[in-house]
């Protein structure tokens, strides 16, 4: 694999995680997962920015982006640009929405355990929850093919690319969504 395939695969195979988030956004609201529960050190668990419907749509949306993908990724040049042989390919491609909003409630439950406001910033935990959380249970769950897309040889340079590029990509899309109303504050 050459430089610019390890890094080009980096981004593209982690688009369902990427598109979860804003999925959320665009079609969370309702009934907050927590349910309204507090915890006693008197603040909600999670908070009424983690919605059922945010979640469901969220990996739902990373899903359905993931599996046009994969059938792209047939069409393609670089066949290792792939989400893996089947039925694999199926768990990454529900890992990673999936992770990715898992990480997101961790991060939110975190945040209100410190005393931080639903909304209120949290640097780098806003930015790299529902990465952090996405990568660990692919790699978890799916070694063989994390191995094989984001650490071995050149491949190494994709994780890096998307380490690099993930705080960029949260800023932009936050600002975008902010613009369209759909978020309160632009990060
Ligand atoms: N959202 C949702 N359900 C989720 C995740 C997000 O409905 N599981 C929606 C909510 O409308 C939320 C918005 O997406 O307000 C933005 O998400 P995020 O920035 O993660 O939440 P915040 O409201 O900023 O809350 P927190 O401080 O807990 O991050
Ligand atoms: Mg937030």
């Amino acid at each position: 694999m050459d430089v610019t395939v390890a890094i080009l695969q980096g981004i593209w195979l982690i688009f369902p995680a990427y598109v979860a988030g804003p999925g959320a956004v665009l079609i969370g609201g309702g009934r907050p997962i927590d349910g309204g529960r507090i915890h006693k050190d008197g603040r909600r668990y999670l908070g009424d920015g983690k919605t059922w419907r945010g979640l469901i749509g969220g990996v739902t949306l990373g899903v359905i982006i993931g599996l046009l993908q994969d059938f792209t990724n047939g069409y393609s040049e670089w066949p290792e640009m792939s989400f893996g042989s089947h039925p694999n390919n199926l768990v990454v491609i529900f890992l990673l929405p999936f992770g990715a909003l898992m990480g997101d409630m961790i991060g939110s439950y975190i945040k209100r355990r410190k005393g931080v406001e639903r909304g209120q910033k949290a640097p780098v935990l806003d930015q790299y929850d529902f990465l952090i959380f996405a990568v660990i249970l692919v790699a978890v769950l799916q070694w063989p093919w994390f191995f094989e897309h984001y650490l071995d040889g050149f491949a190494i340079l994709g994780l890096i690319t998307i380490i690099v590029l993930t705080p960029v990509l949260h800023r932009i899309t936050n600002i975008i969504g902010h613009r369209m109303g759909k978020k309160e504050v632009p990060w």
